[in-house]
């Protein structure tokens, strides 16, 4: 199986943390997210360790929420005794609804409004990571109405391209997301900070990309980014302390992708990292990494129903399912490869090759093309794997599709930590 928490049972039906999961669809209906929330957890905690242990005390995970946002969520961040990123008012009120600890939270987007910057402030954000000058002034402006002193980071594009999907590559110096190293307008910016007086400058952040595989685009952003330090500090005089090198380490979806060796990417980065500071003069930062899709995604499956299997004679066949691009669009938007099987039947061969199409009224509602699958007929369910990432945050109600329930799994049993939306939801905010 792809991942630990998968297995087959007895009855040769797929089981993720030992649940049998043709159960949980017969108890909670389809589609159906399910999420492992003990290797959540493990995943929080796995990080908390290695960063500690090769970045030094204060360095810390903060799980990138985005991936996936929900009350449960920072329950098990709060738990873990990590930080979150946060990208909204909607994430930043999610979190604190559920009692988060809002000191660890750190506030990200390139564009927060001045709404945004205000509730982040009443609900206690510790830390922004501001984009640009005019996020700068607006922030200074609250804060000074306010007479208090805010906690910031910068984000800086260092100019690096890793290898994946260019809708996620977000570190390029073209990049829409913070500000240049190679134009001059980070060190500018970085100025523009030291002269507010009621912004604390903490550290730098960069985030190069999402899916990534090689630990050296981590280690060349950090060469570059501690460079930048170096600059900074023969500028300015200012020290910097902290340095976040974002998410974005990589996932197997299917069993091509190779088994990803987390502690040893973040030793090999820690090395080259040690590396710089000798290079660069530079007295060791504390690191904070952003991981969102390598805490959550694995530990989320999703289950539907399959309503039909049609061939087209001579060309392809295609099985329907009772969800679709609403509740997973990254086939869709980036012809994401999944594992698919039919979950009463998870030990047999997958003897077929078919395409894998959701229930919307537009021809790319597909979850996978070519995929191999045991056979299956009406009635049968259909396991998606790993889509504990970017599925529920992404999901929408696109052909008034109602979103699906969360079923978190583990050791607090099987129950419901996000209810089926029902029609009435649906017409909630209409007039
Ligand atoms: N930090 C920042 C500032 C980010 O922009 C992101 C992701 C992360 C951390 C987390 O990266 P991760 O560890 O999850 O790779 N919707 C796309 C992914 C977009 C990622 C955007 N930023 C997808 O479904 O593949």
């Amino acid at each position: 199986m792809l991942h630990k928490n998968l297995g087959i049972s007895a009855d040769n039906h797929l089981t993720i943390q030992g649940f049998d999961t043709v159960e949980l669809a017969k108890k909670y209906g389809t589609p159906l997210y399910v999420l492992d929330t003990d290797m959540v957890y493990e995943n929080c905690v796995m990080y908390k360790t290695l960063i500690e242990k090769y970045f030094g005390k204060g360095s810390m995970p903060l799980i990138a929420s985005k991936a996936l946002s929900c009350k449960e969520i920072y329950r098990i961040a709060a738990a873990a005794g990590i930080g979150t990123d946060m990208v909204s008012g909607g994430e930043i009120y999610t979190a604190f609804s559920a009692g988060f600890p809002m000191e660890r939270a750190y506030f990200h987007g390139n564009n927060k409004t001045d709404a945004d910057i205000s509730f982040a402030l009443d609900c206690g954000v510790g830390c922004f990571v501001l984009d640009n000058n005019e996020e700068i002034s607006a922030l200074e402006a609250e804060a000074a109405k306010r007479n208090i002193e805010v906690k910031v980071m910068l984000r800086v594009s260092p100019g690096i391209d890793p290898h994946t999907h260019k809708a996620v590559v977000t570190g390029s110096v073209d990049s829409k997301f913070g500000v240049a190293i190679e134009t001059g307008q980070a060190l500018e910016t970085v100025k523009n900070i030291l002269a507010c007086r009621h912004l604390k400058l903490e550290g730098l952040h960069c985030h190069i990309g999402s899916q990534i595989f090689e630990y050296e685009p981590f280690a060349s952003a950090a060469d570059i980014m501690i460079g930048f330090i170096a600059d900074i500090k023969k500028e300015t005089g200012f020290a910097v302390s902290a340095l976040n090198l974002g998410g974005g380490f990589g996932v197997r979806y299917v069993e091509e992708d190779p088994v990803y060796d987390y502690e040893k990417a973040l030793s090999d980065i820690a090395d080259s990292m040690n590396q710089a500071y000798a290079k660069h003069g530079v007295e060791r930062l504390r690191v904070y990494f952003e991981p969102g899709r390598s805490m959550v995604a694995a530990a989320g499956l999703t289950l539907y129903t399959v309503g039909s299997h049609k061939t087209i004679t001579g060309y392809k066949s295609y099985v329907s399912i009772d969800g679709g691009m609403p509740d997973n669009p990254r086939y869709a938007l980036y012809q994401s490869k999944y594992t698919c099987l039919i979950a009463n039947k998870a030990g047999d061969e997958k003897t077929d090759i078919v395409t894998v199409a959701g229930r919307c009224c537009e021809s790319g509602d597909l979850i996978q093309e070519e995929a191999p699958l045991q056979p299956c007929s009406r009635g049968d369910v259909l396991a998606v794997l790993v889509t504990g990432a970017y599925n529920y945050s992404m999901a929408s109600n696109y052909n008034r599709l109602p979103r699906p329930a969360m079923v978190g799994v583990g050791k607090e049993g099987d129950r419901i930590i996000i209810k089926r939306e029902s029609y009435e939801d649906l017409v909630r905010n209409d007039i």
